[in-house]
């Protein structure tokens, strides 16, 4: 592994690599066990949209590991006045030992690959969010012991999330059911890399036909970063697409709730949803921490 770019790019393996890794890493650290495997390395995090959980976990993820991080804003970086990515890429890999990039475009992550010469990492684009389907396959692995044979289903907008978390449950062997709206799938490379796994996977507009029998239902906003406009109009498109308990009643009965967060309470889950599943929400937030470290060294040390 070189970069991480999309889930589509990783082998099975590799991904299982990465989850045990993540596993020894957040081991070690509750455990209070030094494991600075990146001393005197530096991360670059570029971020053209907002953050709290992938800035601060990236940062903090780099100092446990003996390294540091710069937090990167395009409204700082020359970048943000028209300097092309492939000058800026060419510069931080004189600087630099690895860079995150949140942006729109997944084609600008693509080209500081190709521009630069140190590991790239995506911390989402508009096509895709790989660092938190890893962080969501680490936690259903915690709670389930095995993801193999699991039915997860996915309710809302086919965006980034719904883009990696097709892509990352096929790879593991999951089987995996969408409900969106017309005109809001996913991804036509990721509907077409889905066909080749017919048996396990679905796309319907029915939520409650998604969620039968389902062992994880996932949920995201329904506008994301860079759709602010057109918040009045999905409201009302998405308004049946909603984790509620009566989505939940059709779900396996120990059924787990997944949420990347930001939540909007009351629009893509209820609050009542939300509180009584909130242990398993906090620590799929807690473990981009750790399977961020594992990524990290990884493509670091
Ligand atoms: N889930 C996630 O990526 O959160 P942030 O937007 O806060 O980084
Ligand atoms: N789909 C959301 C995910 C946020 C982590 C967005 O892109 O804004």
């Amino acid at each position: 592994m070189k970069h991480l770019l999309k889930l589509m790019d990783l082998s099975t393996q590799e991904i299982t690599h990465l989850l045990d890794l993540g596993d020894q890493l957040k081991y070690m650290q509750s455990h209070h066990i030094p494991h600075r495997r990146l001393e005197g390395k530096t991360l670059g995090m570029i971020f053209q949209k907002s953050s709290t959980r992938t800035r601060v976990s990236f940062e903090t993820g780099m100092y446990h590991l003996g390294g540091t991080a710069l937090f990167l804003s395009s409204r700082d970086l020359q970048i943000g006045r028209g300097e092309p990515v492939e000058d800026t890429a060419r510069v931080l890999s004189r600087y630099l030992d690895g860079i995150m990039i949140r942006t729109y475009q997944q084609a600008e992550v693509e080209a500081l690959t190709q521009y630069g010469q140190i590991p790239v990492i995506n911390g989402l684009t508009d096509f895709c969010h790989p660092c938190q389907v890893l962080a969501d396959l680490m936690t259903i692995r915690e709670y389930k012991g095995d993801l193999s044979g699991l039915k997860v289903c996915y309710i809302g907008d086919g965006n980034n999330m719904a883009n990696s978390l097709i892509v990352g449950c096929l790879k593991m062997g999951m089987k995996i059911a969408l409900a969106t709206p017309a005109g809001y799938q996913p991804a036509p490379q990721v509907l077409q890399f889905a066909a080749q796994h017919p048996n396990d996977f679905s796309l319907c507009q029915n939520p409650l036909e998604a969620a039968q029998g389902a062992h994880v239902v996932f949920t995201d906003v329904w506008a994301s970063m860079g759709q602010e406009e057109e918040t009045a109009k999905r409201q009302e498109v998405f308004a049946g697409y909603q984790i509620n308990h009566q989505l939940l009643e059709h779900c396996a009965p120990d059924v787990m709730v997944q949420h990347c967060l930001p939540a909007h309470r009351g629009e893509e889950i209820t609050s009542e949803v939300f509180e009584q599943h909130a242990k398993e929400i906090f620590d799929e937030a807690e473990n981009r921490l750790h399977i961020q470290k594992a990524v990290l060294v990884e493509l670091m040390s």
